[in-house]
């Protein structure tokens, strides 16, 4: 079953590829991954919080006397906080590159215009055959308009456009009030592609111990909201798409490539499974194609997002009513 795909202009022999994720910390893990037919691997990310705090403490060791800084610097995350400091990253960039023959996409996590952009350059050095900048952009001001939160946004884009060659992929929230209008002016800005969806860490709280409960691995109740905004992006802008978040099985993947997806990007599924998922989740969805006759995954591509579904009602406010109205008790 022919499986390819285009992301980012890179030809995949599949669309699966991995995810932002500390599965890239060991090399032995991350040939194990391409063994198991990963057809990419995104690096974890480089946060600005880190770099700002780099540049800060090597300036003002530089102009400063000592400790005039330290109340800036403690807004950051303490550098020990951070598993691999800038130039570990890059470093380590640099190894994951040499072991693999897929494309190794590197990745930068902030949302302010900075000093810290220069990093971009940085990572194409470094050999990343792209860049996924992740704008986690919690907008938490009261004061600050979702007009100024959006230009910040293209700004860093057109800055990163400016610094490197590779192509873009722009992770983003889809909290945004207008986000089809967005999402266009981000590929305007210069993103050759979009990851739909950072997946914000919404903290549970602990009533008895009064503690923030930590991380949790995601399941397939999330790839919905992707699906629901593939389907409506992926029709009516020009660039390449992955979904990110809530893929498990070969079912996940190919509803996200009916929606629009080019790559579905794995993270929580490989953490649980192992590397090896990635044959499986692979050879299903060959399979499937086979059993359902389809010639090709590029044939099932986009089949069901706004445009093409035979009933696009069920992505738009129709639906919404329908649903609402339509539902019965399942016990009385
Ligand atoms: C332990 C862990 C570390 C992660 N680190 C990063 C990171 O450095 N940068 C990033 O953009 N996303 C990071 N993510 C988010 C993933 O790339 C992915 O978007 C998210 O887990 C949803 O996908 P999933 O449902 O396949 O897990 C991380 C996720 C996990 C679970």
């Amino acid at each position: 079953m022919d499986l390819t795909t285009s992301y980012l202009g890179f030809d995949l022999e599949h669309p699966l590829i991995v995810g932002a994720s500390p599965l890239v910390h060991s090399l032995d893990t991350v040939r194990a991954l391409e063994d198991a037919g990963a057809a990419a691997i995104v690096m974890h990310s480089l946060f600005e919080e880190q770099l700002v705090q780099e540049q800060l403490a090597t300036s003002s060791a530089i102009d400063q006397p000592a400790n005039s800084y330290a109340e800036a610097l403690s807004y950051f995350p303490s550098p020990t906080e951070f598993k691999v400091g800038p130039d570990q990253y890059l470093e380590q960039l640099r190894r994951v590159k040499e072991a693999v023959g897929v494309p190794v996409i590197g990745s930068l996590n902030g949302t302010s215009i900075g000093g810290w952009l220069e990093y971009a350059r940085l990572i194409e050095d470094a050999g990343a055959d792209a860049l996924e900048l992740n704008i986690y952009d919690l907008a938490i001001d009261a004061n600050e308009s979702s007009e100024a939160v959006e230009k910040r946004t293209l700004d860093m884009i057109r800055i990163v456009r400016k610094t490197v060659d590779v192509p873009i992929a722009v992770k983003l929230s889809p909290f945004y009030t207008a986000l089809p209008h967005f999402a266009a002016r981000l590929v305007e800005a210069g993103a050759d592609g979009l990851v739909l969806f950072n997946r914000l860490y919404q903290p549970d709280i602990n009533v008895e111990d009064l503690e923030v409960v930590r991380l949790h691995l995601s399941d397939s109740s999330e790839l919905l909201l992707r699906l629901h905004w593939l389907a409506i992006l992926s029709g009516q802008i020009d660039a390449s798409f992955a979904a990110t978040g809530g893929a498990h099985t070969a079912i996940d993947a190919i509803k996200a490539v009916m929606t629009g997806a080019h790559a579905v990007q794995l993270v929580s599924a490989l953490l649980r499974n192992g590397p090896r998922h990635i044959t499986t989740i692979r050879d299903h969805m060959a399979a499937w194609l086979e059993d359902n006759e389809y010639e090709s995954l590029r044939q099932m591509q986009g089949s069901m997002n706004l445009q093409r579904c035979p009933d696009p009602r069920a992505y738009e406010r129709a639906n919404y009513i329908q649903l609402l109205q339509s539902y019965t008790p399942e016990t009385v």
